[in-house]
Protein backbone atom coordinates (compact mmCIF):
# COMPACT_ATOMS: atom_id res chain seq x y z
CA UNK A 1 0.00 0.00 0.00
CA UNK A 2 1.55 3.34 -0.82
CA UNK A 3 2.53 5.31 2.06
CA UNK A 4 0.70 8.45 1.76
CA UNK A 5 -2.96 6.03 1.68
CA UNK A 6 -1.86 4.18 4.87
CA UNK A 7 -1.54 7.76 7.04
CA UNK A 8 -4.57 8.91 5.97
CA UNK A 9 -6.02 5.78 6.60
CA UNK A 10 -4.84 5.83 10.10
CA UNK A 11 -5.52 9.08 10.09
CA UNK A 12 -9.48 8.84 9.48
CA UNK A 13 -9.59 5.95 11.16
CA UNK A 14 -8.50 8.24 14.32
CA UNK A 15 -10.68 11.22 13.89
CA UNK A 16 -13.77 8.67 13.75
CA UNK A 17 -12.56 6.78 17.04
CA UNK A 18 -11.88 10.39 18.46
CA UNK A 19 -15.44 11.75 16.66
CA UNK A 20 -17.47 8.73 18.67
CA UNK A 21 -15.54 8.74 21.87
CA UNK A 22 -16.30 12.66 22.26
CA UNK A 23 -20.15 11.83 20.94
CA UNK A 24 -20.37 9.25 23.46
CA UNK A 25 -18.85 11.62 26.53
CA UNK A 26 -20.95 14.67 25.73
CA UNK A 27 -24.21 12.38 25.70
CA UNK A 28 -23.41 11.05 28.89
CA UNK A 29 -22.49 14.60 30.10
CA UNK A 30 -25.68 15.78 29.26
CA UNK A 31 -27.85 13.57 31.40
CA UNK A 32 -25.36 14.77 34.46
CA UNK A 33 -25.37 18.09 36.38
CA UNK A 34 -23.93 20.97 34.95
CA UNK A 35 -20.12 21.63 34.43
CA UNK A 36 -17.31 22.53 32.73
CA UNK A 37 -17.76 21.36 28.86
CA UNK A 38 -14.92 18.31 28.71
CA UNK A 39 -12.70 17.62 25.68
CA UNK A 40 -11.91 14.71 23.72
CA UNK A 41 -9.22 12.31 25.95
CA UNK A 42 -8.15 15.03 28.27
CA UNK A 43 -11.70 15.46 29.97
CA UNK A 44 -11.60 18.53 32.43
CA UNK A 45 -7.95 18.76 32.46
CA UNK A 46 -7.87 22.25 31.86
CA UNK A 47 -9.68 23.14 34.67
CA UNK A 48 -8.83 20.26 37.13
CA UNK A 49 -4.67 20.78 37.42
CA UNK A 50 -3.38 17.61 38.93
CA UNK A 51 -0.38 19.38 40.96
CA UNK A 52 -3.76 21.06 42.43
CA UNK A 53 -6.77 18.67 42.33
CA UNK A 54 -8.32 20.24 45.20
CA UNK A 55 -8.20 23.84 44.51
CA UNK A 56 -9.46 23.61 41.29
CA UNK A 57 -12.34 21.13 42.41
CA UNK A 58 -12.55 24.04 45.35
CA UNK A 59 -12.75 26.72 42.50
CA UNK A 60 -15.53 25.02 40.54
CA UNK A 61 -18.30 24.49 43.56
CA UNK A 62 -17.56 28.11 44.18
CA UNK A 63 -18.59 28.13 40.03
CA UNK A 64 -20.81 25.22 39.92
CA UNK A 65 -22.33 25.00 43.37
CA UNK A 66 -22.71 21.72 45.53
CA UNK A 67 -23.44 19.42 42.97
CA UNK A 68 -21.30 19.22 39.53
CA UNK A 69 -19.70 16.83 36.44
CA UNK A 70 -15.81 16.80 36.30
CA UNK A 71 -14.28 14.78 33.92
CA UNK A 72 -11.48 13.14 35.40
CA UNK A 73 -9.54 11.97 32.14
CA UNK A 74 -12.24 10.64 30.04
CA UNK A 75 -14.65 9.40 33.40
CA UNK A 76 -17.09 11.68 34.28
CA UNK A 77 -17.51 12.40 38.20
CA UNK A 78 -20.09 13.96 40.33
CA UNK A 79 -18.77 15.81 42.76
CA UNK A 80 -20.65 16.84 46.02
CA UNK A 81 -19.29 19.60 47.87
CA UNK A 82 -20.26 21.11 51.24
CA UNK A 83 -21.61 19.58 54.60
CA UNK A 84 -25.49 19.52 52.92
CA UNK A 85 -24.88 17.86 50.11
CA UNK A 86 -22.28 15.39 51.48
CA UNK A 87 -24.68 14.35 54.26
CA UNK A 88 -27.42 14.21 52.47
CA UNK A 89 -25.67 11.35 50.27
CA UNK A 90 -23.14 9.31 52.80
CA UNK A 91 -25.62 9.39 55.96
CA UNK A 92 -29.55 10.08 54.37
CA UNK A 93 -28.83 7.92 51.21
CA UNK A 94 -26.28 5.83 52.78
CA UNK A 95 -27.45 2.70 50.68
CA UNK A 96 -27.03 4.15 47.19
CA UNK A 97 -24.12 6.27 47.63
CA UNK A 98 -21.95 3.20 49.82
CA UNK A 99 -20.65 1.77 46.92
CA UNK A 100 -16.57 2.06 46.30
CA UNK A 101 -16.09 3.76 43.16
CA UNK A 102 -13.02 3.04 40.54
CA UNK A 103 -9.73 4.22 42.20
CA UNK A 104 -7.30 3.48 38.85
CA UNK A 105 -3.62 3.45 40.96
CA UNK A 106 -5.39 1.15 43.50
CA UNK A 107 -7.55 -0.81 41.14
CA UNK A 108 -4.31 -1.72 39.00
CA UNK A 109 -2.76 -3.93 42.11
CA UNK A 110 -5.17 -5.00 44.37
CA UNK A 111 -7.56 -5.76 41.37
CA UNK A 112 -10.99 -5.18 43.69
CA UNK A 113 -9.45 -7.47 46.61
CA UNK A 114 -9.33 -6.75 49.75
CA UNK A 115 -11.78 -4.70 52.12
CA UNK A 116 -11.59 -1.37 50.74
CA UNK A 117 -11.45 -1.88 47.04
CA UNK A 118 -14.17 -4.35 46.67
CA UNK A 119 -17.83 -4.54 46.49
CA UNK A 120 -20.66 -5.81 47.05
CA UNK A 121 -20.96 -8.99 49.28
CA UNK A 122 -17.38 -9.98 49.11
CA UNK A 123 -17.03 -6.37 50.87
CA UNK A 124 -19.60 -6.46 53.47
CA UNK A 125 -18.30 -10.23 54.39
CA UNK A 126 -14.77 -9.02 54.41
CA UNK A 127 -15.20 -5.62 56.24
CA UNK A 128 -17.79 -7.53 58.67
CA UNK A 129 -15.08 -9.92 59.31
CA UNK A 130 -12.23 -7.39 59.73
CA UNK A 131 -14.58 -4.87 62.43
CA UNK A 132 -15.26 -8.42 64.69
CA UNK A 133 -11.42 -9.26 64.37
CA UNK A 134 -10.08 -5.85 65.17
CA UNK A 135 -12.82 -5.91 67.94
CA UNK A 136 -11.78 -9.12 69.88
CA UNK A 137 -8.16 -8.07 69.27
CA UNK A 138 -9.20 -5.32 71.71
CA UNK A 139 -9.93 -2.54 69.31
CA UNK A 140 -11.26 0.24 71.78
CA UNK A 141 -10.40 -2.03 74.54
CA UNK A 142 -7.76 -2.05 76.99
CA UNK A 143 -5.28 -4.65 75.27
CA UNK A 144 -4.70 -2.48 72.15
CA UNK A 145 -4.45 0.89 74.14
CA UNK A 146 -2.17 -0.78 76.18
CA UNK A 147 0.24 -1.50 73.22
CA UNK A 148 -0.26 2.05 72.14
CA UNK A 149 1.19 3.70 75.24
CA UNK A 150 4.22 1.15 75.18
CA UNK A 151 4.80 2.55 71.65
CA UNK A 152 4.09 5.32 72.48
CA UNK A 153 7.05 5.18 74.94
CA UNK A 154 9.46 3.98 72.15
CA UNK A 155 8.72 7.41 70.64
CA UNK A 156 9.33 9.44 73.21
CA UNK A 157 12.94 7.37 73.54
CA UNK A 158 13.76 8.05 70.29
CA UNK A 159 13.00 11.70 70.51
CA UNK A 160 15.05 11.68 73.48
CA UNK A 161 18.15 10.26 71.55
CA UNK A 162 17.70 13.20 68.87
CA UNK A 163 19.05 15.10 71.89
CA UNK A 164 16.87 18.31 71.16
CA UNK A 165 18.59 18.76 67.78
CA UNK A 166 16.54 18.96 64.50
CA UNK A 167 14.82 16.09 63.01
CA UNK A 168 12.35 15.40 60.37
CA UNK A 169 9.67 13.52 62.47
CA UNK A 170 8.15 11.17 59.52
CA UNK A 171 10.36 8.45 60.00
CA UNK A 172 10.02 7.79 63.81
CA UNK A 173 6.28 8.53 64.02
CA UNK A 174 5.19 6.58 61.16
CA UNK A 175 7.65 3.26 62.40
CA UNK A 176 5.51 3.99 65.73
CA UNK A 177 2.06 4.08 64.12
CA UNK A 178 2.87 1.30 62.08
CA UNK A 179 3.98 -1.03 64.64
CA UNK A 180 0.46 -1.17 66.36
CA UNK A 181 -1.36 -2.53 63.35
CA UNK A 182 1.73 -4.76 63.09
CA UNK A 183 0.82 -5.97 66.31
CA UNK A 184 -2.95 -6.23 65.33
CA UNK A 185 -2.46 -8.27 62.09
CA UNK A 186 0.76 -9.85 63.03
CA UNK A 187 0.77 -10.53 66.54
CA UNK A 188 4.23 -8.31 67.23
CA UNK A 189 5.79 -5.17 66.76
CA UNK A 190 9.14 -4.17 65.09
CA UNK A 191 12.22 -2.88 66.63
CA UNK A 192 12.86 0.56 65.19
CA UNK A 193 15.96 -0.64 63.15
CA UNK A 194 14.79 -3.77 61.82
CA UNK A 195 15.71 -3.57 57.92
CA UNK A 196 12.44 -5.37 56.86
CA UNK A 197 10.34 -3.28 59.27
CA UNK A 198 11.85 -0.26 57.99
CA UNK A 199 11.52 -0.98 54.34
CA UNK A 200 7.74 -1.87 54.81
CA UNK A 201 7.03 1.59 56.63
CA UNK A 202 9.17 3.51 53.85
CA UNK A 203 6.92 1.41 50.79
CA UNK A 204 3.81 2.87 52.23
CA UNK A 205 5.34 6.25 53.18
CA UNK A 206 6.60 6.81 49.30
CA UNK A 207 3.46 5.41 47.83
CA UNK A 208 1.41 7.38 49.84
CA UNK A 209 3.80 10.46 48.80
CA UNK A 210 3.39 9.65 45.23
CA UNK A 211 0.01 9.27 45.07
CA UNK A 212 -0.63 12.44 46.70
CA UNK A 213 1.38 14.07 44.27
CA UNK A 214 1.15 15.04 39.91
CA UNK A 215 1.98 11.19 38.49
CA UNK A 216 -0.43 9.39 41.21
CA UNK A 217 -2.80 11.82 40.01
CA UNK A 218 -2.64 11.47 36.64
CA UNK A 219 -2.65 7.59 36.95
CA UNK A 220 -5.99 7.90 38.01
CA UNK A 221 -6.98 9.81 35.25
CA UNK A 222 -4.97 8.02 32.71
CA UNK A 223 -3.79 4.83 33.71
CA UNK A 224 -4.23 3.18 30.20
CA UNK A 225 -1.89 5.82 28.97
CA UNK A 226 0.49 5.81 31.90
CA UNK A 227 0.68 2.38 31.94
CA UNK A 228 3.12 2.80 29.13
CA UNK A 229 5.19 5.48 30.37
CA UNK A 230 7.98 5.86 32.66
CA UNK A 231 7.61 8.09 36.29
CA UNK A 232 7.55 7.72 39.60
CA UNK A 233 3.69 6.11 39.48
CA UNK A 234 5.65 2.79 38.42
CA UNK A 235 7.52 3.27 41.95
CA UNK A 236 3.96 2.47 43.35
CA UNK A 237 3.38 -0.68 41.87
CA UNK A 238 7.09 -1.76 42.75
CA UNK A 239 6.60 -0.83 46.49
CA UNK A 240 3.15 -2.64 46.83
CA UNK A 241 4.98 -5.77 45.18
CA UNK A 242 7.64 -5.22 48.25
CA UNK A 243 4.75 -4.93 50.35
CA UNK A 244 3.17 -8.20 49.51
CA UNK A 245 6.43 -9.87 49.74
CA UNK A 246 6.69 -8.96 53.15
CA UNK A 247 2.91 -10.04 54.11
CA UNK A 248 2.74 -13.25 52.14
CA UNK A 249 6.18 -13.97 54.33
CA UNK A 250 4.38 -13.47 57.27
CA UNK A 251 1.90 -15.51 56.58
CA UNK A 252 3.80 -18.65 55.47
CA UNK A 253 5.39 -18.12 58.83
CA UNK A 254 1.89 -18.30 61.25
CA UNK A 255 0.60 -20.84 58.65
CA UNK A 256 3.51 -22.69 60.11
CA UNK A 257 2.35 -22.34 63.54
CA UNK A 258 -1.13 -21.67 63.22
CA UNK A 259 -2.95 -23.41 66.57
CA UNK A 260 -6.59 -23.18 65.83
CA UNK A 261 -7.67 -22.94 69.20
CA UNK A 262 -5.71 -20.14 70.08
CA UNK A 263 -5.14 -17.30 67.22
CA UNK A 264 -2.54 -15.02 68.54
CA UNK A 265 -3.46 -11.69 65.32
CA UNK A 266 -5.54 -11.11 62.23
CA UNK A 267 -4.05 -13.56 60.15
CA UNK A 268 -4.37 -16.59 62.16
CA UNK A 269 -8.05 -15.75 62.42
CA UNK A 270 -8.14 -15.61 58.78
CA UNK A 271 -6.29 -18.40 58.54
CA UNK A 272 -9.02 -19.98 60.43
CA UNK A 273 -12.01 -18.59 58.50
CA UNK A 274 -10.57 -19.41 55.05
CA UNK A 275 -10.68 -23.01 56.25
CA UNK A 276 -13.87 -22.89 57.79
CA UNK A 277 -15.22 -21.67 54.31
CA UNK A 278 -13.29 -23.79 51.87
CA UNK A 279 -16.47 -25.76 51.27
CA UNK A 280 -18.67 -22.61 50.67
CA UNK A 281 -19.48 -21.93 46.99
CA UNK A 282 -19.45 -18.13 48.01
CA UNK A 283 -16.00 -18.16 49.66
CA UNK A 284 -14.18 -14.68 49.40
CA UNK A 285 -11.85 -16.04 52.21
CA UNK A 286 -8.73 -17.03 50.28
CA UNK A 287 -5.27 -16.04 49.82
CA UNK A 288 -5.56 -13.10 48.17
CA UNK A 289 -8.39 -11.22 50.20
CA UNK A 290 -6.12 -12.02 53.03
CA UNK A 291 -3.02 -10.59 51.67
CA UNK A 292 -4.59 -7.64 49.99
CA UNK A 293 -6.98 -6.77 53.33
CA UNK A 294 -3.70 -6.72 55.13
CA UNK A 295 -1.91 -4.77 52.85
CA UNK A 296 -5.09 -1.95 53.19
CA UNK A 297 -4.89 -2.08 56.71
CA UNK A 298 -1.56 -1.21 56.87
CA UNK A 299 -1.30 1.26 54.05
CA UNK A 300 -4.65 2.76 55.64
CA UNK A 301 -3.58 2.88 59.27
CA UNK A 302 -0.52 3.96 59.24
CA UNK A 303 0.35 7.04 56.63
CA UNK A 304 -2.92 8.73 57.78
CA UNK A 305 -2.47 9.13 61.46
CA UNK A 306 1.22 9.90 60.88
CA UNK A 307 0.05 12.59 58.60
CA UNK A 308 -2.17 14.43 61.35
CA UNK A 309 0.64 13.95 63.44
CA UNK A 310 3.05 15.32 61.62
CA UNK A 311 0.48 17.80 60.52
CA UNK A 312 -0.28 19.12 64.23
CA UNK A 313 2.87 19.03 65.70
CA UNK A 314 3.65 21.90 62.61
CA UNK A 315 0.25 23.58 63.33
CA UNK A 316 1.97 23.65 67.15
CA UNK A 317 5.01 25.10 66.51
CA UNK A 318 3.21 27.91 64.46
CA UNK A 319 0.75 28.38 67.47
CA UNK A 320 2.89 27.78 70.74
CA UNK A 321 -0.04 29.75 72.93
CA UNK A 322 -2.23 26.90 72.14
CA UNK A 323 0.47 24.56 72.84
CA UNK A 324 1.83 25.65 75.99
CA UNK A 325 -2.44 25.49 76.93
CA UNK A 326 -2.40 21.97 75.71
CA UNK A 327 0.44 21.26 78.14
CA UNK A 328 -0.79 23.16 81.53
CA UNK A 329 -4.38 20.82 80.60
CA UNK A 330 -1.93 17.74 80.13
CA UNK A 331 -0.09 18.46 83.41
CA UNK A 332 -3.62 19.46 85.41
CA UNK A 333 -5.22 16.30 84.45
CA UNK A 334 -2.37 13.67 83.70
CA UNK A 335 0.50 15.10 85.53
CA UNK A 336 4.08 14.55 84.10
CA UNK A 337 4.71 10.74 85.22
CA UNK A 338 1.64 8.60 84.45
CA UNK A 339 1.25 7.23 81.07
CA UNK A 340 -2.11 9.44 79.48
CA UNK A 341 -4.53 6.77 78.60
CA UNK A 342 -8.00 7.31 76.26
CA UNK A 343 -10.31 7.96 79.35
CA UNK A 344 -8.11 11.03 80.26
CA UNK A 345 -10.07 12.59 77.01
CA UNK A 346 -13.07 13.01 78.60
CA UNK A 347 -11.65 15.58 81.63
CA UNK A 348 -9.48 17.08 78.58
CA UNK A 349 -12.20 19.39 76.52
CA UNK A 350 -9.40 21.68 75.47
CA UNK A 351 -7.03 18.82 74.07
CA UNK A 352 -9.36 17.31 72.57
CA UNK A 353 -10.59 20.46 70.98
CA UNK A 354 -7.23 21.23 69.22
CA UNK A 355 -6.85 17.60 68.15
CA UNK A 356 -10.45 17.67 66.37
CA UNK A 357 -9.35 21.11 64.97
CA UNK A 358 -6.06 19.70 63.49
CA UNK A 359 -7.94 16.78 62.29
CA UNK A 360 -10.70 19.73 60.36
CA UNK A 361 -7.50 22.12 59.19
CA UNK A 362 -5.23 19.00 58.13
CA UNK A 363 -8.45 17.68 55.98
CA UNK A 364 -5.65 14.91 55.27
CA UNK A 365 -7.80 13.24 52.32
CA UNK A 366 -9.52 15.83 51.01
CA UNK A 367 -11.16 13.74 48.43
CA UNK A 368 -11.77 10.48 50.48
CA UNK A 369 -11.91 7.39 48.13
CA UNK A 370 -14.09 8.03 45.06
CA UNK A 371 -18.13 6.18 45.34
CA UNK A 372 -20.48 4.87 42.83
CA UNK A 373 -24.44 4.39 43.08
CA UNK A 374 -25.71 1.14 43.76
CA UNK A 375 -28.87 2.37 42.14
CA UNK A 376 -30.56 5.27 40.10
CA UNK A 377 -31.57 8.01 42.74
CA UNK A 378 -32.84 11.70 41.97
CA UNK A 379 -30.54 13.97 44.07
CA UNK A 380 -31.12 17.50 44.52
CA UNK A 381 -33.17 17.60 41.01
CA UNK A 382 -30.80 15.48 39.28
CA UNK A 383 -31.53 12.12 38.00
CA UNK A 384 -28.16 10.36 38.60
CA UNK A 385 -27.73 6.82 37.31
CA UNK A 386 -26.46 3.65 38.90
CA UNK A 387 -22.85 3.26 38.65
CA UNK A 388 -22.13 6.79 38.42
CA UNK A 389 -18.76 7.51 40.16
CA UNK A 390 -18.99 10.24 43.18
CA UNK A 391 -16.24 12.41 44.43
CA UNK A 392 -16.60 13.53 47.85
CA UNK A 393 -14.94 16.76 48.44
CA UNK A 394 -14.16 16.50 51.81
CA UNK A 395 -12.40 19.98 52.15
CA UNK A 396 -15.26 21.60 51.29
CA UNK A 397 -17.04 20.32 54.72
CA UNK A 398 -13.93 20.96 56.16
CA UNK A 399 -13.95 24.64 54.92
CA UNK A 400 -17.40 24.97 54.97
CA UNK A 401 -18.92 29.24 55.33
CA UNK A 402 -21.56 27.60 56.78
CA UNK A 403 -20.74 25.15 59.30
CA UNK A 404 -17.26 27.09 59.75
CA UNK A 405 -17.24 30.59 61.10
CA UNK A 406 -13.36 31.26 59.77
CA UNK A 407 -12.58 28.22 58.33
CA UNK A 408 -9.36 29.33 56.70
CA UNK A 409 -8.24 30.35 60.37
CA UNK A 410 -6.46 27.27 62.82
CA UNK A 411 -9.46 28.25 65.70
CA UNK A 412 -10.07 25.66 68.28
CA UNK A 413 -12.89 27.15 69.61
CA UNK A 414 -14.96 25.98 66.49
CA UNK A 415 -15.17 22.50 69.29
CA UNK A 416 -15.70 24.34 71.96
CA UNK A 417 -19.01 25.60 73.77
CA UNK A 418 -19.28 28.94 75.57
CA UNK A 419 -18.02 26.86 79.22
CA UNK A 420 -15.12 25.77 77.68
CA UNK A 421 -16.89 22.04 77.09
CA UNK A 422 -15.99 20.16 74.32
CA UNK A 423 -18.47 20.31 71.09
CA UNK A 424 -18.49 17.83 68.25
CA UNK A 425 -19.35 18.86 65.17
CA UNK A 426 -21.30 16.85 62.39
CA UNK A 427 -19.50 18.48 60.06
CA UNK A 428 -15.76 16.78 60.94
CA UNK A 429 -15.31 13.91 58.53
CA UNK A 430 -11.81 13.18 58.31
CA UNK A 431 -12.95 9.54 58.57
CA UNK A 432 -15.79 10.36 55.68
CA UNK A 433 -19.29 8.66 56.87
CA UNK A 434 -22.11 6.20 56.22
CA UNK A 435 -21.70 2.87 54.69
CA UNK A 436 -18.09 3.23 53.76
CA UNK A 437 -16.78 5.18 56.86
CA UNK A 438 -13.06 4.27 57.99
CA UNK A 439 -12.82 0.66 59.53
CA UNK A 440 -10.28 2.44 61.81
CA UNK A 441 -11.94 5.24 63.13
CA UNK A 442 -12.40 4.09 66.56
CA UNK A 443 -8.06 2.97 66.77
CA UNK A 444 -6.81 5.88 65.03
CA UNK A 445 -9.04 8.27 67.69
CA UNK A 446 -7.25 6.15 70.55
CA UNK A 447 -3.82 6.45 68.76
CA UNK A 448 -4.02 10.18 68.13
CA UNK A 449 -4.74 10.85 71.39
CA UNK A 450 -2.39 8.89 73.58
CA UNK A 451 0.50 9.95 70.68
CA UNK A 452 -0.27 13.42 71.01
CA UNK A 453 -0.40 13.90 74.64
CA UNK A 454 2.40 11.77 75.59
CA UNK A 455 4.60 13.64 73.53
CA UNK A 456 3.37 16.78 74.57
CA UNK A 457 3.47 15.64 78.02
CA UNK A 458 7.23 14.72 77.55
CA UNK A 459 8.57 17.51 75.04
CA UNK A 460 7.91 20.96 73.96
CA UNK A 461 8.72 21.74 70.36
CA UNK A 462 10.51 24.28 68.96
CA UNK A 463 10.95 25.40 65.46
CA UNK A 464 14.37 26.33 63.23
CA UNK A 465 12.49 29.15 61.35
CA UNK A 466 10.49 31.75 63.20
CA UNK A 467 6.99 30.86 63.85
CA UNK A 468 5.21 32.83 61.59
CA UNK A 469 7.24 32.08 58.81
CA UNK A 470 5.56 28.43 59.13
CA UNK A 471 3.89 27.71 56.40
CA UNK A 472 0.74 25.55 56.85
CA UNK A 473 -0.03 24.73 53.17
CA UNK A 474 0.21 21.29 52.01
CA UNK A 475 2.43 19.86 49.51
CA UNK A 476 1.02 17.02 47.74
CA UNK A 477 -2.55 17.16 47.13
CA UNK A 478 -4.26 13.77 45.47
CA UNK A 479 -5.03 11.24 47.96
CA UNK A 480 -3.50 12.93 50.54
CA UNK A 481 -2.96 16.63 52.24
CA UNK A 482 1.02 16.18 52.91
CA UNK A 483 2.68 19.34 55.25
CA UNK A 484 5.75 20.88 53.83
CA UNK A 485 8.94 18.41 55.16
CA UNK A 486 10.34 20.33 58.32
CA UNK A 487 12.19 19.79 61.13
CA UNK A 488 11.33 19.82 64.69
CA UNK A 489 13.33 20.38 68.06
CA UNK A 490 11.91 18.37 70.67
CA UNK A 491 13.04 19.83 73.70
CA UNK A 492 12.74 18.35 77.17
CA UNK A 493 10.31 19.02 79.34
C1 LIG B 1 -6.37 9.55 61.09
C2 LIG B 1 -6.42 8.35 60.56
C3 LIG B 1 -7.31 7.93 59.43
C4 LIG B 1 -7.98 8.68 58.51
C5 LIG B 1 -8.03 10.20 58.39
C6 LIG B 1 -8.69 7.76 57.63
C7 LIG B 1 -9.51 8.15 56.60
C8 LIG B 1 -10.22 7.27 55.80
C9 LIG B 1 -11.11 7.68 54.74
C10 LIG B 1 -11.44 9.12 54.35
C11 LIG B 1 -11.58 6.55 54.16
C12 LIG B 1 -12.52 6.47 52.96
C13 LIG B 1 -13.95 6.28 53.41
C14 LIG B 1 -14.92 6.33 52.25
O1 LIG B 1 -14.71 5.67 51.23
O2 LIG B 1 -15.92 7.05 52.35
C15 LIG B 1 -11.01 5.44 54.86
C16 LIG B 1 -11.26 4.11 54.57
C17 LIG B 1 -10.63 3.05 55.18
N1 LIG B 1 -9.73 3.10 56.22
FE1 LIG B 1 -9.14 4.78 57.18
N2 LIG B 1 -8.40 6.49 58.02
C18 LIG B 1 -7.58 6.54 59.12
C19 LIG B 1 -7.08 5.46 59.83
C20 LIG B 1 -7.28 4.14 59.51
C21 LIG B 1 -6.78 3.01 60.27
C22 LIG B 1 -6.01 3.10 61.59
C23 LIG B 1 -7.13 1.88 59.59
C24 LIG B 1 -6.84 0.44 59.94
C25 LIG B 1 -7.21 -0.15 61.02
C26 LIG B 1 -7.89 2.29 58.43
C27 LIG B 1 -8.43 1.44 57.50
C28 LIG B 1 -9.33 1.83 56.52
C29 LIG B 1 -10.01 0.89 55.64
C30 LIG B 1 -9.85 -0.62 55.64
C31 LIG B 1 -10.84 1.66 54.81
C32 LIG B 1 -11.79 1.15 53.73
C33 LIG B 1 -13.20 1.03 54.33
C34 LIG B 1 -14.21 0.44 53.34
O3 LIG B 1 -14.06 0.60 52.15
O4 LIG B 1 -15.14 -0.20 53.84
N3 LIG B 1 -7.95 3.67 58.42
N4 LIG B 1 -10.18 5.89 55.85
Amino acid sequence: MDFGIAVGTLLAFCLTYVILKSGKMWRRARSLPPGPTPLPFIGNLHQVRPWDITKSLMKLHKKYGSVYTVHLGQEPHVVLCGYQAVKEALIDNSEIFGERGFYPVFYNFTKGDGIAFSKGEKWKRLRRFALHILRDFGMGKRSIEERIQEEAQYLVEEFRKTNMSPCNPITLVGRAVSNVICSVVFGNRFDYEDKNFTLLVSCIQNNFTIMSKISGVLYNFYSDLMDYLPGPHKDIFTNFEKLTDFIEEKVKKNQESLDPNNPRDYVDCFLIKMEKEKNNSENFFNMNTLVMSSLILFFGGTETISLTLRYGFLILMKYPAIAAKVQEEIDHVIGRHRMPSYEDRTRMPYTTAVLHEIQRYADVIPLSLTHELTADINFRGYNLHKGTQVTLLMTSVHRDPTQYQDPDKFDPTNFLDANGRFKKREALMPFSAGKRICLGESLAMTELFIYFTTILQNFSFKSLIPSEKLDLTPLGVGLGNIPIPYEICMIPR
